[in-house]
């Protein structure tokens, strides 16, 4: 009997979960949407697609036991703002992954940048929605934070 109520709440937690994670979900692709509408046709090239419609799967390649190697090399060479944006925030900034804003893009940034380089440097270091805190990387110190959003900055200057 014991086993049988405990295995329901096992069963019954799982699709809380599911439910859960479904509305997070939904609510996130809706929220992406509304923002995608305000973009330009250039955001239907083919290439551009297809980095939406990637499996999110991709996105948590920072997890895989051979980017954490490589971050262990990386820790002994963090160098300034430019090497980690390269190194670390790239990965989704570089493509506009989950709609990031992009390196080196105006328009993306200019609605961030209104709101005062410290909010920026907050969101980056505590994260944003799909944004990871740190950039998934929590061996890096606000002020690594801070240089590596100065150089994102000094991209749209
Ligand atoms: C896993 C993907 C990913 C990585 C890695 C990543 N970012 Fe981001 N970043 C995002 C996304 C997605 C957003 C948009 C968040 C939103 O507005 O909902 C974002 C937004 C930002 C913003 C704007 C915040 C704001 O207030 O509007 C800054 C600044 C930023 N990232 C800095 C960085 C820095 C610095 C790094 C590297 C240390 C980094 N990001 C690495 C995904 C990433």
């Amino acid at each position: 009997m014991v086993t049988q109520k405990s295995g329901k709440f096992f069963v019954g937690s799982i699709v809380t979960f599911l439910i859960i994670f479904g509305v997070i979900k939904i609510v996130l692709l809706t929220s992406q949407d509304a923002g995608k509408q305000a973009v330009t046709p250039e955001s239907m090239v083919a290439e551009d697609v297809a980095e939406r419609i990637k499996p999110v799967a991709q996105t948590y390649i920072g997890e895989s036991p051979v980017a954490v190697a490589a971050v262990v090399e990386a820790e002994e060479s963090v160098g300034g703002g430019q090497q980690l944006v390269t190194q670390v925030c790239s990965m989704c900034h570089d493509s506009g992954l989950m709609s990031s804003p992009k390196l080196g893009n105006k328009a993306d940034w200019a609605p961030r940048i209104e709101q005062g380089v410290d909010t920026l440097y907050n969101n980056a270091i505590n994260g944003l929605n799909m944004m990871p805190a740190r950039g998934g990387r929590p061996d890096l110190s606000d002020d690594d934070i801070k240089s590596a959003v100065d150089h994102m900055l000094s991209l749209v200057e």
